[in-house]
């Protein structure tokens, strides 16, 4: 199978991001070779939360020329007696703050994503900052949002959530209307109306501005001054096509999440995103001191009391079937080619209707009787392993972690003329 690099995100800090990295990757691991790599590498996290000896880490790839792959620490015996975890590795960040590993700059970025690309792992589960600068939108997908974390306990981090969604789309926007694309050759007066179309997206940007609220404002008004272009419609499929995936930590109660984290997480996507988006629940994960204790004692849930993996189709068999009977996968949508995209006006509240039946339906149909993390976890996995078999690449995670020359070339696939450079500072 194609490798999947998996990033974890959050926006804000601690909702337990390095919990579901961790225990998401040690769960994978039973199924194919998985590697978690730290790049939260100012906390140095996941070394923090897994009792396993760590003889390289990213000090040693960035200043002692290892390959990444060196750096991969496995699980000795004493940590992992059964060989459950066998396939599972990560890559601790440096021991001690050193800022140009964790600031990195272009030239770092590039060498680490394209060490990250080379991994010898089915899954590659990224851990990373909170925040939304560079550091961690560049390690995002383009094309979805990867596993996004969020919980009822914080709300201010739901809406960060829901920002990273925003800031992967306006990154994909700026590289498709940068002088370097080769957009800016097929249009009349190109500079005149990159420069216009960038001050459009500015406004969308800035929440502040009630003109151009989101990316469906910004569509129509970008039809309306360029007229019938094929553009358009790519950009209509940029947003259709999205995907976006939670998951929900320190679970409480279908109604207290519904209300206090899908519904803001929600209606804040479509008021500054798009309505369009389909938004996926993968699951959640109880408050449980059990989680905690394991963190703090350097033993991860998924380790104590190990369950040994199923074979292989069974662990998405049973998911196969309750995602067929309840929760119903994501409709492809029909497109209809004489319609316009921007004509397609869906119904915001049905969207919140949809969120609010699937947890229901979820909750009432979860495998475990008792809420047991370890059955969270499972669940959330088999999620993710039914997902990667039966959707379309782009629609989760990536197979490689893209530069914005190649996310130019995944949007313009027959440029009619090589692509110009892109300046290395242009996107930080
Ligand atoms: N389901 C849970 N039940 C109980 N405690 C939890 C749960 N998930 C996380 N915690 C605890 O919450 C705290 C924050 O979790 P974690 O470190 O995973 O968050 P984070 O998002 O990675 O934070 P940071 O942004 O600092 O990296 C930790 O003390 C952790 O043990
Ligand atoms: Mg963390």
């Amino acid at each position: 199978m194609l490798s999947r690099i998996i990033p974890v995100s959050s926006g804000k800090g601690g909702v337990g991001k390095t919990t579901v990295a961790t225990n998401v990757a040690l769960s994978l691991s039973r199924y194919a070779p998985t590697i978690l790599v730290d790049l939260d590498t100012g906390t140095s996290s996941v070394r923090n939360t897994i009792g396993a000896p760590v003889n390289r880490d990213l000090y040693h790839f960035f200043r002692k020329g290892y390959r990444l792959s060196e750096c991969v620490t496995t699980l000795p015996d004493s940590v992992d007696p059964r060989g459950i975890f066998k396939d599972f590795g990560f890559v601790a960040g440096p021991l001690h703050l050193i800022d140009e590993i964790t600031n990195f700059n272009h030239e770092k970025k590039r060498l680490l994503s394209q060490a990250i690309n080379e991994l010898p792992a089915t899954y590659v589960i990224l851990d990373l900052k909170a925040g939304l600068d560079n550091n961690v939108i560049d390690f995002l997908p383009y094309s979805n949002s990867g596993l996004l974390v969020f919980t009822p306990h914080l709300p201010s981090a739901t809406l960060a959530a829901s920002d990273i969604v925003k800031a992967i789309l306006f990154r994909k926007l700026r590289i498709v209307f940068s002088p370097m694309s080769p957009f800016y050759d097929r249009i009349p007066e190109p500079f005149k109306a990159i420069r216009l179309i960038n001050e459009l997206l500015d406004r969308v940007e800035d929440v502040y501005d009630p003109i151009l609220p989101n990316l469906d404002a910004f569509l129509l008004d970008l039809a309306t001054s360029l007229g019938p272009h094929p553009i358009i419609e790519k950009l209509s499929q940029t947003i259709e096509f999205f995907r976006v995936y939670f998951v929900l930590n320190l679970f409480n109660g279908v109604s207290e999440v519904y209300d206090t984290a899908i519904k803001p997480f929600v209606e804040n996507i479509i008021t500054n995103v798009s309505e369009r988006l389909i938004l996926t629940n993968l699951g959640w994960i109880v408050k449980s001191n059990e989680v905690h204790q394991g963190n703090c004692h350097r033993q991860p849930i998924l380790m104590k009391a190990a369950r040994p993996p199923k074979p292989p189709d069974s662990a998405t068999q049973g998911i196969d079937l309750l995602i067929r009977q309840t929760i119903g996968l994501p409709q492809e949508k029909q497109r209809n080619p004489a319609v316009s995209p921007l004509a397609r006006r869906p119904d915001p509240d049905k969207a919140l209707t949809a969120q609010l039946d699937v947890l229901q339906k979820m909750y009432h149909r979860r495998p475990g009787e008792a809420d047991d993390p370890r059955d969270n976890f499972e669940y959330i996995t088999s999620r993710i392993i039914y997902l990667l078999k039966s959707s379309r690449i782009s629609e989760f995670g990536m197979p490689a972690i893209c530069s914005p020359e190649e996310i130019l070339r995944a949007f313009f696939p027959d440029p009619p003329e090589p692509f110009k450079p892109v300046r290395a500072d242009y996107f930080g």
